[in-house]
């Protein structure tokens, strides 16, 4: 019965440490350099280039990790979590920032502020955006692993990860909203 929330979170890290990374090593130039679309910052300042490849770095160096941990788990736990491909390896953390970047120039359409909370697109933008370009990169990778039991685990914990970990970072003073 654990096992889909043990490979859920096994598939999911390389897809959920980039938007920590790019928290805790973000800055800099901005990835719109200031540009607006009408009066409305085109990302805002949240969103860096400094930020978003060290996310994607964490992401590729987590997953290269887990494929090189993966016969110690399968040893000690007996749950057969899956091999990461090349595909796999750069479409998760890739995908993650830029459903990311994706929201954040959705929020900003919207003219919501930098910083602000959106229920739902802050949690799982970078779920969509992991999935959606894992599935492009390595179709047949992605149905044997994100089986349906999976999928619902990915959905149902990562909100719950996302705000806790958010949080955590919120009060050790690293990120300057607790969302
Ligand atoms: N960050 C970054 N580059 C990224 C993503 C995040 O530098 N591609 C850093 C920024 O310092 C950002 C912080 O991580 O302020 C928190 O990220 P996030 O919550 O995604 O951005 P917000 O600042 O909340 O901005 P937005 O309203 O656009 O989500
Ligand atoms: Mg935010």
């Amino acid at each position: 019965m654990f096992e889909p929330v043990i490979v859920a979170v096994w598939v999911m890290l390389p897809a959920y440490i980039p938007n920590n990374a790019a928290v805790l090593l973000g800055g800099g130039r901005r990835i719109d350099g200031g540009r607006t679309m009408g009066a409305k910052p085109l990302l805002g300042s949240g969103k860096t280039w400094r930020g978003t490849i060290a996310g994607v770095t964490a992401g590729i160096a987590v997953a290269v990790g887990l494929n090189a941990s993966r016969d110690v788990i399968i040893g000690a736990y007996g749950t057969v979590v899956p091999l990461f491909p090349l595909a796999a390896i750069l479409g998760l953390p890739i995908g993650a920032m830029l459903g990311d970047l994706v929201a954040s120039f959705v929020k900003r359409r919207a003219d919501v502020s930098r910083g602000s909370a959106v229920l739902g697109l802050d949690q799982l933008d970078f779920v969509v955006g992991a999935l959606a370009l894992t599935l492009l990169a390595s179709p047949d990778w992605f149905i044997a692993t994100f089986t349906l039991p999976v999928l619902v685990v990915v959905v149902l914990l990562t909100p719950v990860l996302h705000v806790l970990t958010n949080a955590v970072a919120y009060y050790l003073g690293l990120k300057n909203e607790p969302w």
